[in-house]
């Protein structure tokens, strides 16, 4: 069936309820390896001009899954097999939280756009440990994205994060600190130099696995070019920029809360990483997220310095053969300058 008509049936119920839906059939999906199989060839791009290594892993492509589709690690194989070339689980964070009071997630059809205001609603840490140890032998590169509790005190909150990096740490390829969700109170506010330097240099003492800042598109450019790079001297191995964006001016009719994503917020998006690469490209892998939903964008981000991307809002609106296209495209604009690996066009054009 097309993606079109099951996202017509999807767009029916309430978002959340669709989401639910969606992540019953994928879960399920993931204890049926020749399903799996069949959806892999259908829709995962694995052409060797995609294809890079990095954190010691390869990565079939670079188009990735954001934070927040599978916030409690249930779908990740399914996942990987609809196209994207790595997976990105979480917030995770230390004890289950049921998150803000619904509704807290709005579609924008018109402006193929997102407001949420989830609030890291999630299973806690112990319960999505177990579940990731079942794919210690997957064949994909997986990220976990962690987070502070909503209740913990200020004091607390350096103990949060040692908890969620000594516990994933040795389950996935990287971890992200998420520090941009603008759906925990104060998390934003730790997006201070005190605050990063103590976090990484803390981290760097616990693991060898490589951590990156995940920053909100809110900061100015200078100021998110500071942190990151604080992050960086401080041990962090690379940026994802960006979360979702507070500016409710960039969405017509949008809500006074929560964070906005897809469309509207490419530019901002943009703007930010690319500052941030101008700056930090070499230094650290650069991850670029934010309204890509064309391959034409994720060579932009590419060529500015992106060694990876992710969407999220995007593969709501436009399913696995946006993926799939976009994979496809991207190689053909890759060949069609000449550039013979995807590694040679990284920051071609900073
Ligand atoms: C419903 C929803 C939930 C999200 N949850 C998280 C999250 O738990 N952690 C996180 O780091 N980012 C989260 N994000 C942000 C996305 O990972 C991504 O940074 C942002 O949506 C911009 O990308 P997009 O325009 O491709 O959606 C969420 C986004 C949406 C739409």
């Amino acid at each position: 069936m097309e993606y079109q008509r099951i996202r017509n049936l999807l767009f029916r119920l309430d978002p959340e309820t669709a989401h639910h839906a969606v992540e019953l059939l994928l879960e399920l999906a993931t204890f049926l390896p020749p399903l799996l199989h069949l959806l892999e060839k259908r829709f995962l791009v694995q052409e060797e001009i995609l294809s890079q290594e990095l954190f010691g892993r390869t990565f079939p492509n670079p188009i990735g899954l954001a934070a927040g589709f599978d916030k409690n690690g249930t779908m990740a194989p399914s996942l990987h097999a609809l196209g994207f070339g790595f997976v990105e689980v979480g917030t995770i964070t230390p004890r289950p939280q049921i998150g803000n009071p619904r509704p807290r997630l709005f579609r924008y059809p018109r402006y193929r756009a997102l407001q949420n205001a989830m609030g890291f609603n999630n299973d806690g840490a112990d319960v999505i440990a177990a579940r990731l140890r079942r794919l210690r032998s997957r064949s994909f590169p997986l990220g976990v994205n962690i987070g502070k509790n909503k209740e913990t005190p200020p004091d607390q909150t350096l103990h949060d994060y040692r908890l969620l990096i000594q516990l994933f740490a040795p389950l996935a390829d990287y971890l992200v600190v998420n520090l941009s969700s603008p759906n925990t109170p104060g998390l934003r506010d730790l997006q201070n130099e005190r605050f990063i330097r103590e976090l990484f240099t803390m981290a760097s003492d616990l693991t060898d696995t490589p951590i990156l800042l995940k920053i909100a598109p809110d900061l100015s450019p200078q100021q998110a070019v500071d942190l990151c790079a604080l992050a960086i001297e401080s041990g962090g191995a690379g940026i994802i920029a960006t979360n979702t964006s507070t500016d409710y001016s960039l969405l017509p009719g949008a809500r006074s809360f929560g964070g906005i994503s897809g469309a509207p917020i490419r530019e901002r998006s943009f703007q930010i990483f690319e500052a941030i690469a101008k700056e930090l490209f070499g230094k650290g892998i650069l991850v670029s997220v934010g309204g890509i939903e064309s391959a034409q964008e994720v060579y932009r981000r590419i060529l500015a310095g992106a060694s990876l991307v992710q969407l999220l809002t995007p593969f709501i609106y436009g399913g696995p053969p946006l993926v799939r296209t976009m994979n496809q495209e991207l190689a053909a604009l890759l060949r069609q300058d000449g550039y013979a690996t995807i590694q040679d066009a990284i920051g071609a054009k900073r």
